[in-house]
């Protein structure tokens, strides 16, 4: 039995040094100490022993259990030592890694331009407003000198919504709002949203405009002429051939066509321009009477210009766009060049 029981010790100690987890190890354990261990089976036999013999086999069975515990437990402690360091450097973190870079956004063309262009004419004393994108006909139409019937309505193809109701075809009833609201001097700009039935390589059914408007008394379009010239030296960067041809619009008489010298070849002609020299960027005049009599001004006491353009067309001409889709279709590869 003593031999027995230095085998066990012998292989117990081997094993013990061998196992390399704490699960290992609780096996192990059940194995030699468990109740119905190694050990614990040799002790039953003791039953069979002489009582001579009995008590100094039991001091050997309790060495060689208390042997075994303090492997067992020694090991333990060795086990979770390296299991901690393991974990330690598998979960270690680099404090003095570079982060990981998220891509950053930035703003649309459209939005840079009508930003550009609310910006310049803010220091020429220009306000800002806004006006609803869904109008009523009286404040897109009617009270612009175009009542219903009045031929001009079709230079717009015009989305209903019911027969009363628009989809805006230009900033143009920010004038009448913005009029009825207050009385004059009046001086701002209504940069928006506008929408035409109409779809091809230069036209997008969405597309943006910004109004600008003075009224006071003694405005002439010698005014207006300064300041659009003004407006679009700063919005190009550099002195600009600015054109006036006489146009017409409803709600001014009388009325103008602005062109810029072209900007690809100077005014030389070329396939831009087509050959002219000349863009068309605008359209402006002076605010007809009947438009002052809509929102209740005395056409006989005050006078004032209005003049409205596009966006894209402006944002185009400025950084040699040629295709009016590009601004809606959100390519990140087009958008990120701005
Ligand atoms: N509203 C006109 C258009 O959309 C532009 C315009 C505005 C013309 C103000 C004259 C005065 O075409």
């Amino acid at each position: 039995m003593k031999q027995q029981l230095d085998e066990i010790l012998a292989q117990g100690r081997e094993l013990i040094a061998e196992a390399d987890s704490e699960f290992a190890l609780n096996e192990l354990k059940v194995q030699f100490l468990g109740k119905k261990g190694k050990v614990t089976a040799l002790m039953k036999g003791m039953a069979d022993l002489s009582a001579e013999e009995r008590p100094a086999m039991g001091k050997v069975v309790n060495e060689v259990k208390s042997s075994l515990e303090e492997l067992f437990e020694a090991r333990f402690q060795e086990v979770r030592e390296l299991d901690l360091e393991k974990r330690l450097s598998s979960e270690r973190i680099d404090v003095t890694l570079p982060g990981r870079r998220l891509p950053k956004g930035s703003l649309h063309p459209i939005t840079l331009v009508t930003d550009e262009v609310v910006g310049i004419f803010s220091t020429l004393g220009f306000g800002v407003v806004e006006g609803p994108e869904i109008e009523n006909d009286y404040y897109n139409f009617e009270a612009l000198n175009m009542p219903r019937n009045h031929p001009a309505r079709d230079m717009q193809d015009t989305f209903y919504i019911s027969e009363d109701v628009v989809l805006r075809t230009h900033t143009s009833p920010v004038q009448i709002r913005t009029m009825l609201k207050q009385r004059p001097p009046v001086k701002v700009i209504a940069p928006g949203t506008v929408y035409r039935r109409d779809s091809d390589l230069t036209h997008s059914p969405m597309f943006h405009q910004v109004e600008g408007f003075l009224v006071d008394r003694q405005v002439t379009f010698g005014d207006l002429k300064g300041t659009l010239q003004t407006f679009l030296n700063r919005f190009f960067g550099h002195e600009i051939g600015v054109r006036f041809r006489p146009s017409f619009f409803p709600f001014t008489e009388p009325s103008a066509e602005v062109d810029i010298a072209c900007v690809i070849c100077g005014g030389k002609g070329c396939r831009v321009c087509k050959d002219s020299g000349w863009l068309e960027i605008l359209g402006c005049g002076m605010i007809d009477p009947e438009v002052f009599k809509a929102v209740g001004y005395d056409p006989a006491v005050v006078t004032g210009y209005a003049f409205g353009m596009g966006l894209e067309r402006l944002c185009m001409l400025k950084n040699g766009i040629n295709d009016l889709r590009l601004f809606f279709e959100n390519d990140i590869r087009f958008l990120r060049q701005f």
